[in-house]
Order: C-alpha cells, then structure tokens, then sequence
C-alpha cells in the first residue's frame, strides 16, 4: 500500500455500502459500456490486446469493481484508491478474479487522498472511474482530477452522482422542502453535491473532451425496505442538521408507510463518460 494520508476520511460503514450496493448494481447504467468498450479497444486495451489499466477513486469496499470487472472482457489490472484503510482492504479482497471472457483480474491497493493523484501516477491508465463519489467532491478536487486524467489520456467514469432530485410515491407536501435542505446539506464545506455533474460536464468540455451522460436512479421499491428505512434516517437528519429539525411527526408517518410497505422513492444519479477526442495517447 501507499503512504498513509494525513488526514481522517469521513466514515463511509461497511454495512451501509453493502446495503446499498444491489441497488447501485440495478441502477448503473448499461449504455456507456459499449463506448467504452470501443475506446479501450482503439487504444489496443482488452481482448486480444493489453490488459485494461483501471484506477478506482474512492473504491469504498470495491463495489464499482465488482460490477464493472465481469463486464469488460480481457485482462485487467486494477488500482483501487481510498483513504480509508479497512475499505480499502475489504475492496481488494473482494475483488473478482475473472473477467467477462475469463481473463485475469488483478488489483493493487492505495491508500491515498485523491487530492495527491497526479497525471504521472495514472500514465498507463485506460479508464479512471468512480462511483458515489463526484457529488461528495469540491470543485477543485474535480478540477484536478480531471486535468491529470486528461494529460495522462484515459478515459474518466463516474457513476451514481446524485442529481438532487428525489420522487416519494405517495408524495407530500413536506418533500420539497426536506429536498432542498439535504441538497444544501450535500453542498457543505464546498462539496459539489447535486452540482457535480454539471461542473464535470462543463470541465471536461472545457477540455475538448466528448461527454456522455446517462440516467441511474435507484428505484425503491417496497420490498427494498431496509435500505429505504436507512436512506430516509440519513436523509431527514442531514436535512434537519442543516435546516430546522424534521418533525417527528412525518419522520413517523414516513417511517411507517416504509415499514408496511408503502412507500417508494426514486432517487435520481447520473452516470458520466468523458472520452478523450483524437488519436491514442499511449501504446
Ligand atoms: C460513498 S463512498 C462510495 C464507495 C464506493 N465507490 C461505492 O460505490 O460503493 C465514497 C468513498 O470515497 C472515499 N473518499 C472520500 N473522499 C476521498 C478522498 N479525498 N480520497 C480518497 N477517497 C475518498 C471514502 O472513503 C469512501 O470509501
């Protein structure tokens, strides 16, 4: 592993990404996988050539590798980057050991601030990619991430990015509200929150770089109870944190219709694609 980063991560719970980790795998979109898979082949990575190079930000306990790996053929090499180290250790001892086509997948850990990542660490790099991660970003993390992915010339994923939208069914007149909040709360401290990917999009066609976006919106359903259950506690305590307190009220009657199995959300994300226009930039 890499130097240990000096300062402490915000907690992000083995359990609470593992709850949430079957409905990023229904929700993360299909559609950028075939341009994708059309760049990483021009630039000779994947079947019948070189392995694919892949640096996973943020990777958390690995679950953007877990779902993308079996979905790329050829052999792959990957370098999982989070600053929290029990992560970071469950991510690279989960990770899948084949590919799509049965090629090996190898990883490496990395325990480093994202911050520190250079476009001289990630020369060879096919793809860099990140999942529930832009939207916790400021905009000069973005910035910079995005300039070191463009020298270096990979191409950048970032997927389940939340759009601040959210659909309760049934619907209340509270929802707004308790939505803008929390959008303002996932704002603090600079974070780009529901404005990531627009910045994103903006900074990498300031780039000359083709973007590519598409919808990925958890759909909870009423048997996806337990996650919902979760997300709504975060939801309504980051909104009161940031505004006047929930009141309990509707903090029950949510919970309620959670608990008999009455309620569905969808919570809107987006998966981005940034793909360098023009020739190859290494072998
Ligand atoms: C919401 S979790 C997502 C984890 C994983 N990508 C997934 O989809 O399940 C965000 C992850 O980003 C990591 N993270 C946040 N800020 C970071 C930074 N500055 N450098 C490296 N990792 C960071 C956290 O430790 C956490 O594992």
């Amino acid at each position: 592993m890499s130097p240990t980063p000096d300062h402490a991560p915000e907690a992000f719970t083995p359990e609470w990404l593992s709850l949430r980790e079957e409905a990023d795998g229904r929700a993360r979109a299909t559609a950028p996988l075939d341009p994708l898979r059309t760049h990483l082949s021009e630039h000779g990575a994947g079947p019948g050539g070189r392995p694919i190079r892949i640096t996973d930000l943020g990777c958390g306990t690995g679950s953007q590798g877990r779902w993308l790996a079996p979905r790329l053929a050829g052999p792959q090499t990957w370098t999982l980057h989070d600053l929290d180290p029990h992560l970071l250790n469950l991510a690279g001892t989960r990770m899948p050991r084949v590919s799509a086509d049965g090629s090996t997948v190898q990883a490496r850990m990395c325990l480093q601030d994202l911050d520190r990542v250079t476009a001289a660490d990630l020369t060879g790099t096919d793809l860099v990619t990140g999942s529930a991660l832009l939207d916790l970003l400021t905009r000069d993390q973005v910035l910079s991430i995005a300039r070191a992915a463009h020298e270096a010339g990979c191409a950048v994923l970032f997927t389940l990015t939340v759009t601040g939208r959210v659909d309760l069914y049934p619907a209340h007149p509270a929802d707004t509200s308790i939505t803008d909040a929390f959008n303002d709360h996932q704002r603090r401290a600079g974070r780009l929150g529901p404005d990531a990917t627009a910045f994103t999009t903006r900074t990498f066609h300031s780039l000359g770089r083709r973007v590519l976006t598409y919808p990925s919106p958890w759909r909870l359903l009423p048997e996806h109870r337990d996650l919902t259950l979760a997300w709504l506690r975060g939801r309504f305590r980051a909104a009161g944190e940031q505004h006047a307190p929930i009141p309990t009220d509707h903090l029950r009657h949510r919970v309620d219709q959670c608990e008999q199995r009455g309620l569905v959300a969808v919570v809107h994300h987006t998966d981005l694609l940034a793909l360098p226009n023009g020739h190859p930039r290494h072998p």
